[in-house]
């Protein structure tokens, strides 16, 4: 069931922007999200969806395409092959249906790429779920089943809020398939908390006064802190103009590292203190060998920290749920940055909330 937008939620109640003020609402984007849909007791998700699929195919654009992805990657860690297409080029090169469920992700639920790549699932044959923000939108009209967000209403252009509860939507739906998920369950309703400690404590803003002017801004992860470092370029680029983009921390060395220099800092996101942690702190140290700010966006877990310039703390937290507490940061890092480029934040130039045309 849906939850009713309230108008006094659509004003700007004293941020100077809407991204600010959703970017704040995400405590409340995610108890919503969360309510009635996670039962510690018996340590179980119940969704009003039936979803139990022997494999995966997601499709969407932009943030919502980097949501699908976590989404994926938290399948595949339940054991259900998933993959994500970019809506725009699923056509182009049509995967195998079969079985499987393709499941559109679309905020808003009008985006075109994203309908049509669904529209053409369903001619051939393929049952679909839409994971929306919207009640009633054109993609819950057409799919076979949906799972709204509840993010409640987002105006500005860069997604936020719904990024978070799309990521906290799928991390649910793949707990479904999983039997017992205590750890998990008890990350997720720890995370509005964590959320609001971030927003809290950040010191992104001093990062960002201090990067202002650099050349260009890298972003890198491993695992779920990839789709993060993609989401973290998109949100930088769309919003402040300025050239940034997001690596697989392991491609830098086959060709990115070329463009990195002492004028390209470089965010690392690494959580847990594992394997993935261990191989993106090698990355960190090629970086820092180039002469390149390090910011790290850490949980405190692994070493990173020793090999930063700059940390942007998170607070520990099962690793299916800090790819959402890394990315606050990378949202203010973002807005700040922005702001203080007098950058038109609400409305960035040439972009449309929602994109109605192929
Ligand atoms: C996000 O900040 C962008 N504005 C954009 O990438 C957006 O996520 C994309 O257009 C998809 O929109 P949708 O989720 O409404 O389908």
């Amino acid at each position: 069931h849906a939850v009713d937008w309230d108008p006094e939620e659509t004003g700007k109640s004293g941020y100077e922007h809407y991204m600010l003020k959703e970017i704040h609402e995400q405590p409340r984007a995610l108890r919503q999200c969360l309510r009635g849909r996670v039962n510690e007791m018996e340590g179980r998700v119940s969704l009003d969806v039936d979803f139990d699929p022997e494999r995966v195919q997601f499709v969407a654009c932009g943030t919502s395409y980097h949501a699908a992805l976590c989404g994926a990657h938290l399948l595949q860690r339940s054991g259900i092959p998933a993959q994500a297409f970019l809506a725009s080029e699923y056509a182009t090169s049509p995967p195998p249906i079969g079985e499987d469920l393709v499941v559109g992700v679309t905020q808003s639920g009008e985006t075109a790429d994203t309908l049509s790549a669904l529209r053409e699932a369903r001619r051939r044959g393929a049952r679909t779920l839409a994971v929306t923000n919207v009640v009633g939108s054109t993609v819950s009209r057409e799919c076979d089943q949906t799972l709204y967000v509840r993010a409640g209403p987002e105006i500005g252009v860069a997604a936020t809020k719904t990024f978070a509860a799309q990521v906290v939507a799928l991390t649910m739906l793949a707990l479904t398939t999983d039997g017992e998920q205590r750890d998990a369950i008890a990350a997720l309703r720890d995370l509005p908390g964590n959320v609001q400690a971030v927003l809290d404590s950040s010191t992104a803003r001093e990062v960002a006064e201090e990067y202002v002017d650099s050349e260009a801004f890298f972003f890198i992860g491993r695992g779920l802190c990839y789709p993060v470092a993609l989401e973290g370029a998109l949100k930088f680029k769309e919003i402040t103009y300025e050239h940034a983009e997001g690596f697989a921390a392991g491609e830098l060395k086959h060709g990115p590292l070329a463009l990195v220099t002492e004028d390209t800092p470089v965010f690392a996101v690494v959580t847990g203190d594992g394997e993935l942690a261990r191989k993106t702190i090698g990355n960190v140290k090629e970086v820092e060998a180039r002469d390149a700010p390090v910011i790290a966006v850490t949980d405190g877990q692994s070493d990173v920290e020793r090999y930063a310039d700059h940390v942007l703390r998170i607070p520990t937290s099962e690793p299916r749920t800090a790819a959402v507490l890394a990315n606050v940061q990378l949202q203010l890092v973002a807005y700040h940055t922005a702001a203080m480029l007098g950058r038109s934040i609400d409305k960035p130039r040439n972009l449309a909330k929602s994109v109605t045309v192929e």
